[in-house]
């Protein structure tokens, strides 16, 4: 019998190809703009042997039961901290994701969101729009350098390590706090490991690379960002919940910290009340991985990652 897939949303041609090519059946969620609902992904997976899910998608404890024939979980995204990973283990399913690919692409929005919030760059756009540009003034828009400036990273894997080497080409200094130090992060990019107080204190930019677990659950709170330097600048690429989005509110009004990059949120999609108010936050929409290319890489690792585990071969990617 064919294994059937659901899939939770479109993925690029080229991954659904490789499915076709291998005599996978699958649905996909018909609907692009709204995600679908805990419901929706139950009554899609039921007698299903594989799920596609995103990192948007709760994939708790009633979805993995929902199909008596579900052995497979491939989580298009390097995170997975919206599975029930303890769950899927219990009931043998394995779980795959697509680490490596998006590591690049994420890096470089962390440069994006870095540059964007130190140098005022949405400020001005929307000034300049709204045809509010009267001429050159010499302390019109002023933000802060980045080049050659001290940055933190939090977490020193594969996204830390690609925004590292970015920031050498910059001449910034850079300090790292990990769980433990890494002598591969530090080669090339003449890293110092610190302690995260250390970092916070020294750092102009602060930028978090680690996954979301209970250690780094809330991890930026009102007494980090108390912490960190009146002109620092707080990046979040990673994931909402390492930060408390009330706190963060509160250190930007009040000039604790001088502006912050998010790609992520705390209840993505809700963005708290107040945050869309600040001048000197830079907002977007989870779209770390959001380039073309790694959508599509993404979607043939996803996909081969399926297709190898019901071909009875080790999928390149497990987490369980
Ligand atoms: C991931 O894959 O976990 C990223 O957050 C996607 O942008």
């Amino acid at each position: 019998m064919r294994p059937k897939v659901f899939i939770t949303r479109r993925l690029p041609e080229e991954g659904l190809k490789i499915l076709d090519d291998a005599g996978i059946e699958y649905n996909i969620f018909p609907h692009s703009e709204t995600p679908p609902t805990r419901q929706d992904i139950i009554n899609g997976v039921k007698g299903c042997d594989g799920l596609i899910s995103l990192l948007s998608d709760t994939i708790g404890k009633e979805v993995l039961r929902s199909s008596e024939r579900l052995r497979v979980v491939s989580q298009y995204a390097v995170g997975y901290n919206n599975i029930d990973i303890r769950e899927a283990k219990r009931l043998g399913i394995t779980v795959t994701n697509t680490p490596g690919v998006l590591t690049e692409t994420t890096a470089d929005l962390t440069f994006g969101l870095m540059l964007a919030s130190a140098r005022r760059i949405v400020e001005s756009d929307k000034y300049t729009r709204a045809g509010r540009f009267k001429g050159w003034a010499p302390l019109l828009h002023l933000g802060e350098d980045v080049h050659g400036k001290t940055l933190g990273i939090v977490g020193a894997g594969r996204i830390g390590s690609a925004v590292a080497r970015r920031a050498v080409g910059f001449g910034m200094a850079i300090l790292y706090y990990n769980r433990s130090r890494n002598i591969e992060f530090e080669k090339g990019t003449g890293a110092r490991y610190v302690s995260f107080d250390e970092l916070l204190e020294r750092s102009d930019f602060v930028t978090i690379h680690t996954p979301l677990t209970p250690e780094t659950e809330g991890m930026f709170g009102a007494k980090e960002f108390q912490k960190m330097k009146k002109t620092a600048i707080f990046i979040n690429t990673a994931r909402g919940k390492c930060m408390d989005e009330k706190a963060l509110i509160e250190a930007l009004r009040s000039g604790e910290i001088r502006a912050a990059g998010l790609d992520v949120y705390e209840n993505e999609p809700e963005i708290i009340r107040g945050l869309a108010e600040l001048d000197n936050v830079v907002m977007v929409a989870h779209i770390g991985s959001a380039s073309r290319e790694t959508r599509i890489k993404m979607a043939v690792i996803a996909v081969r990652n399926l297709v190898a585990f019901f071909e009875g071969r080790e999928p390149e990617f497990r987490v369980c």
